[in-house]
């Protein structure tokens, strides 16, 4: 992979808060266990060991754009599926969607839930490092990406930690070689990342976006954040 370069934009301060908050969700992330389950927008989802688990505002407000915005017949594209939440939401909208993820475990408990909800016809499910095993083009590529640039000590934590933004980048910079015209990307971006490197990013390979959503929550302890999801549209 290409590196990049990244100087964080938050202050030293704002840096080892988001370290600690990264510490609260490795931490409670390791202990999901085999058969423990969330609901999500009525629809109930499996956990699995290893897997990021959708108990955080990101992947709930992302949701929500997803049900209101997958279209019927739409092609979709969910990079980093995890328990395949997203996926799930569009294919039951009608969209024919790919899920895929880097992390085996992920695309199990990705089949596991796909086979619950009885969307195995409208899900396929596919190994890709982002767009690494990606062919074709998609109406609509959706992506709740690692958050923090920091190190990940193990294969779970790369779900929520992305050393200086490498995949965050390489998504931005291919994904629009991935959509079909008048395609979109919807993505969530979170206060306890850094805010303003997703603009950066936007400017720099050349995208038009708007803000779809967007909510805080207050997680307690001084850790409140600001979850946005975007539309992101390709300039030219
Ligand atoms: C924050 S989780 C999001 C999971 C789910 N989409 C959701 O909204 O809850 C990020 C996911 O991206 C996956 N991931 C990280 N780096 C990746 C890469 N380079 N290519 C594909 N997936 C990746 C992780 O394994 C993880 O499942």
């Amino acid at each position: 992979m290409m590196t990049f370069r990244y100087i964080p934009s938050v202050s030293k301060t704002e840096q080892n808060k988001r370290r600690r908050w990264q510490e609260v969700v490795s931490r409670t992330l390791k202990k999901i266990k085999e058969g423990q389950r969330t609901k999500v927008l009525g629809s109930e989802f499996y956990l699995c060991p290893g897997v990021f688990a959708p108990l955080w505002m990101d992947s709930m407000i992302l949701a929500e754009v997803v049900r209101k915005e997958a279209k019927r017949g739409e092609s979709v594209l969910d990079i980093g599926t995890g328990v395949g939440i997203q996926a799930i939401l569009a294919a039951k909208k009608g969209a024919k969607v790919t899920a895929t993820d880097i992390s085996k475990k992920a695309l199990k408990c990705a089949a596991q839930n796909i086979e619950r909800h009885k969307l195995g016809n409208r899900v396929e499910i596919l190994r890709s490092d982002l767009f690494s095993n990606i062919k074709n083009k998609f109406d609509l590529i959706i992506f709740n990406p690692p958050f923090r640039w920091f190190h990940a000590r193990n294969t779970l934590e790369r779900a929520t930690v992305d050393r200086n933004y490498q995949v965050l980048n390489g998504f931005i910079k291919e994904a629009k070689k991935h959509l079909n015209n008048k395609g979109r990307i919807i993505m969530v971006w979170s206060s306890s990342a850094d805010p303003a490197y997703l603009q950066q990013l936007m400017r720099k390979y050349r995208y038009r976006s708007q803000v779809l959503k967007k909510q805080k929550r207050d997680y307690g302890n001084g850790y409140m954040w600001e979850n946005r999801v975007y539309e992101l549209k390709p300039l030219e």
